[in-house]
């Protein structure tokens, strides 16, 4: 569990968090060291240029395993999934994705005796018995939606992993996401990337969740660091592994467009909940993660001020350069 990771790879590369995080591993680790894979073969050209490219579809195992004895990974992380309003959508692919596909993940990974993998879950990993103000780490995992119960597999999988076979397993639970490089798709939470592109474009915005549903949420710089600082945590410190709360903010719909409002003043929400609010409902508001502060020293950098000044500032210039690609 000490060695040392060399050849990193990321499945789900072309996603939301898989663009920004294949870019920041190869910052890290050497372009050459960080190979990106998805099932889209369609990806953007920063992804396409800085380094290596394999088709991958984590549920046909062998386009993993030729991916990796090819370029002789010893590190994965696996980012691809099928969100929670998606999965709701088709709730059998969510189930062959999400779980099938971690599967493989951890099996190729124990069959070729890797360093160590990153599995991410989810606040969906809660339901509506778990508490919902400051869900504390070690709780109620009743979720109702596909997205999630297939997250709390993933996470019990992880667990599995590490004890019975010494893989170095470790996850997360990522709150909603934003960011401005690639759009998030099918996800409940997605709104709150959606409403900024909105605000700069049209200056008003629908949104499909109510106006006092709030949860928890993160900016993607503090979601890119969780995970890389996760990853390179001391292992003898954790006494979780796949399964770490990490908090940044809470809002709620209503409280991001007032926030918003502050720097575009004549911004205007209008709110059609969708099947997406039951979704919403079924999570926690806010989350403890002193068990991520005390076992890897986490802690975020961005709140809701300071994420909305650093978005809107962005996409204002994007949008001025004509490069808002919305
Ligand atoms: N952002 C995800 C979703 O909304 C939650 O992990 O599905």
């Amino acid at each position: 569990m000490t060695r040392e990771m060399k050849i990193i790879m990321v499945t789900g590369a072309a996603g939301q968090i898989g663009s920004e995080l294949t870019l920041a591993l190869r910052k890290k680790y050497g372009n050459d060291n960080v190979l990106a894979t998805d099932i889209k073969t369609q990806i953007s050209p920063k992804l396409r240029d800085s380094g290596p490219f394999e088709y991958v579809n984590v549920i046909d195992r062998e386009t993993i395993e030729q991916a990796v004895r090819k370029h002789r990974i010893d590190t994965i992380y696996h980012m691809s999934a099928v969100l929670s309003a998606s999965g709701e959508n088709r709730p059998q692919l969510a189930w062959n994705v999400n779980l099938n596909g971690t599967f493989n993940i951890l099996e190729t990974a124990r069959e070729n005796n890797m360093v160590r993998v990153f599995c991410p879950s989810s606040i969906a990993a809660f339901g509506p018995e778990t508490p919902r103000l400051n869900t504390p780490n070690d709780t109620i995992l009743k979720p109702k939606t596909m997205y999630g119960l297939t997250k709390v597999a993933g996470e019990l999988l992880g667990d599995y992993y590490v004890k019975r076979y010494g893989l170095d397993v470790r996850g997360c639970r990522y709150p909603g996401i934003i960011s401005y490089e690639t759009l998030p798709g099918g996800g409940t939470t997605d709104y709150a990337v959606a409403i900024f592109f909105e605000a700069v474009k049209n200056k008003s915005y629908t949104c499909f969740l109510r106006e006092d549903t709030r949860l928890p949420m993160m900016y993607m710089p503090d979601c890119l660091k969780a995970t890389l600082d996760l990853m390179a945590a001391d292992f003898s410190r954790l006494r979780h592994h796949a399964d770490f709360n990490v908090a940044a903010m809470s809002f709620s719909a209503g409280e991001l467009a007032a926030e918003i409002k502050k720097h575009v003043p004549d911004f205007k929400i209008a709110y059609e909940p969708d099947y997406r609010q039951a979704i919403a409902d079924s999570w926690p508001e806010s989350i403890d993660d002193s068990a991520a502060r005390e076992e890897w020293g986490w802690k975020q950098d961005y709140d809701l001020a300071t994420m909305t000044a650093d978005m809107l500032n962005i996409l204002q210039r994007r949008l001025q350069k004509g490069a808002l690609n919305y």
